[in-house]
């Protein structure tokens, strides 16, 4: 009889032989309201996203629901070697393939919802995130968690920083109107379907 710990290394082992698509392709399916998406974002929406940042004043970057971490090579060849990145994924089976796959030492995923995401900063020595992205599918969300996330982010956001959001649905406006006045928004029709990208400063 197998032990558990072989049974999740066995698991663990499995997982890394998918390919990104699939193991994306397969959580979907899993858990179609949490994952919210069938397709992983394109290049053209990742670096669209990233390019308003300003990687020179980059401490500490946040990602919430990094899935199958197609962010995660983006940012890490844009954050300087102080800068800190921390994902926060409440999918486990996503946190394992990223823990295996994204080896970097200024990266470290965090199972856990986005809500916590001041506690997880502070966890990690810091008072505050420079910028957080966000690929959460805030409008399959359980009721009241899109909107404690979006005001837990806007308290652990510095002066200046931002809350960079891409989705397909266009009522995540919604979610960040009552929390930031200054929101930037575009359209990145290499995508499928199209991305939705808004950028809310906190000034
Ligand atoms: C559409 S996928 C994002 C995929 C990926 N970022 C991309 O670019 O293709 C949504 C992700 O949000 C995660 N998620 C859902 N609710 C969450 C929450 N409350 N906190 C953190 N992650 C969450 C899901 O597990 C999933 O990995």
């Amino acid at each position: 009889m197998p032990s558990s710990i072989s049974v999740g290394r066995e698991a663990r082992k499995a997982n890394r032989r998918l390919s990104p698509r699939a193991m994306f392709l397969r959580e979907f399916f899993r858990r179609p309201v949490m994952v919210g998406s069938i397709i992983p974002s394109s290049n053209r929406t990742i670096r669209r996203v990233l390019d308003r940042v300003d990687w020179g004043n980059v401490r500490m970057f946040v990602e919430y629901g990094p899935g199958v971490g197609t962010f995660c090579q983006a940012v890490l060849d844009r954050l300087g070697p102080d800068g800190q990145y921390v994902a926060i994924d409440t999918n486990p089976d996503f946190v394992a393939y990223l823990r295996d796959t994204v080896r970097d030492p200024r990266f470290s995923v965090v199972q856990g919802s986005a809500e916590d995401v001041e506690s997880i900063v502070a966890d990690h020595g810091h008072e505050s995130a420079d910028y957080v992205l966000s690929g959460l599918p805030f409008s399959t969300l359980p009721p009241g968690v899109g909107d404690r996330i979006v005001a837990a982010t806007r308290r652990v956001l510095r002066q200046d920083g931002a809350f960079l959001v891409y989705q397909f649905n266009p009522n995540v406006r919604n979610f960040l109107t009552p929390h930031f006045d200054h929101i930037d928004y575009e359209i990145e029709w290499w995508n499928v379907p199209p991305a939705q990208i808004w950028w809310a400063w906190k000034d």
